[in-house]
């Protein structure tokens, strides 16, 4: 395949960037989105050009880094798919493609396509864990959870942290990212100590840290490659009302 790739560059964070455009042929239609940007870096580096910077690490779907927008789609045009995972096979010979960084004001670019998403990470340091004294590795059926919830518990947990649901939503809500932790730890008795305090510090640092709010307009559900659903938005609204109304004072 022969394709024009428009691609945003930007030497760092407070340089001006735009829209340069590159030819590439010979593109394997089995090959992976970030397959087809190592070609392009390679024909860079020969050409003595500077490479695009892109994020990525497993290349498996598992971890997150992997963030572009690709013709105005967070991870691209196949539904439950990270870009890493995208394949050249759902693009056409001739087509031109528009490669852009994550943009939300939380996530400032560092440089080219890669943004820092540290800003999730404050985010989980605020209450995404469980503080106990875990000693040795606990026999998995020691603390019995029903089915049901295990399985809610499961599917908030397969959230990768890639930002996604923040870079398609027009508020840059981090909603769907925060209730998917905040869901998959309710759903647990481990969980549960700590419930009141998680709402309310996950929620009030995702507001500190410059997101945006939840006007359900699911373009988070839609964009997320782990298809993590906007019913955990309702859950984490009703825990933070009920922790807002109920907790301890100083929780
Ligand atoms: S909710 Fe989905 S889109 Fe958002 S960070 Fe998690 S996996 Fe990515
Ligand atoms: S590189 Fe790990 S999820 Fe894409």
């Amino acid at each position: 395949m022969k394709l024009t790739l428009k691609i945003w560059r930007q030497a760092g964070p407070s340089v001006r960037g735009s829209l340069e455009t590159y030819e590439l042929d010979g593109v394997s239609t089995h090959m992976s989105f970030l397959e087809m940007l190592d070609v392009l870096n390679d024909k860079l580096e020969l050409e003595g050009r500077e490479p695009v910077a892109f994020d990525h690490d497993c290349r498996e779907g598992i971890c997150g880094m992997c963030s572009l927008m690709i013709n105005g789609e967070a991870h691209g045009p196949e539904e439950g798919t990270t870009v890493c995972q995208l394949h050249m096979r759902h693009f056409k010979d001739g087509d031109t493609i528009v490669i852009e960084p994550w943009r939300a004001r939380a996530f400032p670019i560092v440089r080219d396509l890669i943004v820092d998403r540290a800003a999730f990470d404050r985010i989980i340091e605020a209450g995404g864990f469980v503080s106990v004294n875990t000693g040795g590795a606990p026999d998995g059926n020691a603390i019995p959870v029903p089915k049901e919830n295990a399985d809610a518990a499961m599917d908030a947990a397969a959230c990768i942290g890639c930002g996604a649901c923040v870079a398609s939503c027009k508020n840059a809500s981090a909603m769907l990212f925060v209730s998917a932790k905040i869901s998959h730890l309710a759903h647990l008795p481990q969980g549960q100590a700590e419930r009141d305090r998680r709402a309310l510090s996950m929620v009030s640092t995702m507001d500190k840290l410059g997101f945006g709010n939840c006007t359900n307009t699911y373009d988070c559900e839609a964009a997320c490659p782990k298809e993590i659903k906007i019913s955990n938005i309702a859950l984490l609204n009703r825990d933070f009302l009920k922790a807002s109304l109920c907790s301890r004072k100083g929780v």
